[in-house]
């Protein structure tokens, strides 16, 4: 079997979010003696692009309306990744320093155009096409109606949808971009006026998966306005939860951390992380840490921060350190508090991969109080890293995270995204943090969670055959 994943993001070539952990992980266990999973995705002008060198492998040019433009296809010259991952370059539209802007409908339409209009040059099809999220929602459906794409019409295709709060809609002004289909069905395309590529993609995709049970059950309900036409194509949406790459995300072999640590030293190992974060962030080492990372945006609850940050830290039990970056008002505020709580709190507003991993490694306690959270992959890297988890249940959290009053519990959990539950939830880490007997015990617990990608890999081979 040989699956082609289609994504904006891959980790470690371009990563904005947890998409790009998925893609980049989701491959390499799903691929054995049998199966081969590989990866095309935009090739972009970043990082990791510039550090590496790639060749040509086939050219050619593809057009969007009447613009015609060039693009390649390109492969690492050296095998870097544990998988085939293959790059669309289309110079003029895609190979910009960012992965999402303003003008992307024509760069993700030039995107998915080019990779199908190279897969038709492919001596054997693939078996199956796997789409991640409304930047390659418009596949399904040209290949179900394109002219072009006609001798794709029996490959099962699968979109799964990470983020429904996103669904790349663009005006029907435009609908002359996509390439000639079957114009009798171009109400596929729309969905309220508008076209709409995550909706396409549902009702013409064979198989919908959203990345945890809950969040597919929550769709039916509150979809961003797609709740409708979830609940009417849920005969073929299922919910797979993530995993997560323990080839990367490894306590004993983690090169990010600043001391590795095992189930058995995870004492030591925590320590020493927690030391550099306190010393590099001036932050109190004797009380407990807790951070948070990830999107500033309101789907984390951002917007919050600020207020339930002042009203925890002005009690004076807890330390917090916050990783992250988005909108431009709640960065500042959340500089601001930088004065008053000087010694307790600190805010690093950027990107920061390396850092990322000493927090899961060195916090205590890991805030999300997501109002939308489809799995996260954070809560289940900090339970990995025996830090334990205040979430808010929702979405994967809800599927991830059971709070310590119920039996068998570990995390803290409060039922809504305001400002006292999230305070209330940080006070019960901290009386959780004085009791020492039961903070270890829970901490050597969350470390064995097995949140690995094996199942979960083995569930999207199953759905690939079901819907063959
Ligand atoms: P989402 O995809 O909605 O942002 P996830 O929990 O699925 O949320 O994944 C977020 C991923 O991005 C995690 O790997 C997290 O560590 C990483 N991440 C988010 N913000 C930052 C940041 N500012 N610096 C480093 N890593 C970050
Ligand atoms: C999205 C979601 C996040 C999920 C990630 C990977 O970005 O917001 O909850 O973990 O995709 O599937």
């Amino acid at each position: 079997m040989n699956i082609i994943h289609i994504s904006a993001e891959c980790y470690p070539v371009a990563k904005v979010g947890g998409l790009a952990d998925v893609v980049g992980a989701l491959p390499k266990y799903q691929s054995n003696s049998t199966i081969k999973a590989q990866v095309i995705m935009p090739f972009y002008d970043n990082k990791f692009t510039q550090e590496n060198t790639f060749s040509t492998i086939y050219e050619s040019e593809l057009s969007i309306g009447d613009d015609l433009y060039n693009f390649r296809i390109l492969v690492l010259k050296e095998k870097l990744l544990d998988f085939d991952i293959f790059f669309v370059d289309v110079s003029e539209l895609l190979f910009k320093d960012y992965v999402y802007s303003f003008n992307d409908t024509e760069r993700f339409l030039s995107f998915q155009i080019a990779a199908l209009d190279w897969l038709l040059t492919w001596d054997a099809y693939p078996n199956v096409i796997h789409c991640h999220d409304h930047h390659t929602g418009l596949i399904p459906f040209m290949l179900q109606e394109s002219d072009k794409y006609e001798a794709f019409r029996k490959i099962p295709n699968v979109l799964t949808i990470h983020n429904a709060q996103y669904q790349g809609w663009f005006s029907h002004d435009k609908v002359n971009l996509i390439p000639a289909f079957n114009f009798n069905n171009v109400g596929l395309l729309d969905w309220n006026g508008q076209i709409n590529p995550l909706a396409a993609a549902i009702k013409c995709a064979w198989g919908v998966t959203t990345v945890s049970p809950s969040y597919m059950e929550e769709l039916k309900t509150n979809a961003n306005g797609l709740e409708d036409l979830l609940s009417a194509e849920s005969s073929k949406c299922f919910g797979v939860l993530n995993g997560i790459d323990w080839k990367i995300w490894n306590t004993k072999t983690d090169t990010y951390v600043k001391k590795t640590y095992t189930t058995k030293t995870i004492a030591a190992g925590k320590k020493a992380n927690k030391k550099y974060l306190c010393d590099t962030f001036n932050l109190d080492i004797d009380k407990p840490l807790f951070a948070f990372i990830g999107r500033l945006v309101g789907e984390k609850g951002s917007d919050l921060f600020p207020e339930a940050f002042k009203n925890s830290l002005e009690k004076g039990g807890a330390n917090i350190l916050l990783l992250g970056s988005g909108n431009d008002e709640v960065e500042a505020e959340l500089e601001k508090l930088k004065v008053q709580f000087e010694g307790v709190y600190n805010a690093f507003i950027g990107y920061d991969e390396t850092l990322s991993h000493i927090i899961y490694a060195g916090a205590d306690f890991l805030l999300m109080p997501s109002r939308v959270e489809p799995c996260g992959l954070n809560q289940m890297y900090s339970l990995r890293y025996g830090t334990i988890p205040v979430v808010r249940s929702i979405g994967g959290l809800k599927d991830t995270v059971i709070d310590i009053s119920e039996e068998g519990g570990f995390g803290i959990c409060h039922e809504n995204t305001e400002v006292s539950e999230i305070n209330t939830a940080i006070d019960r880490g901290v009386e959780l943090y004085k009791k020492k007997t039961k903070f270890y015990k829970i901490r050597k617990q969350i470390i064995e969670i097995d949140h690995s990608w094996d199942a979960s890999a083995q569930e999207y081979i199953n759905l690939y055959k079901s819907i063959n």
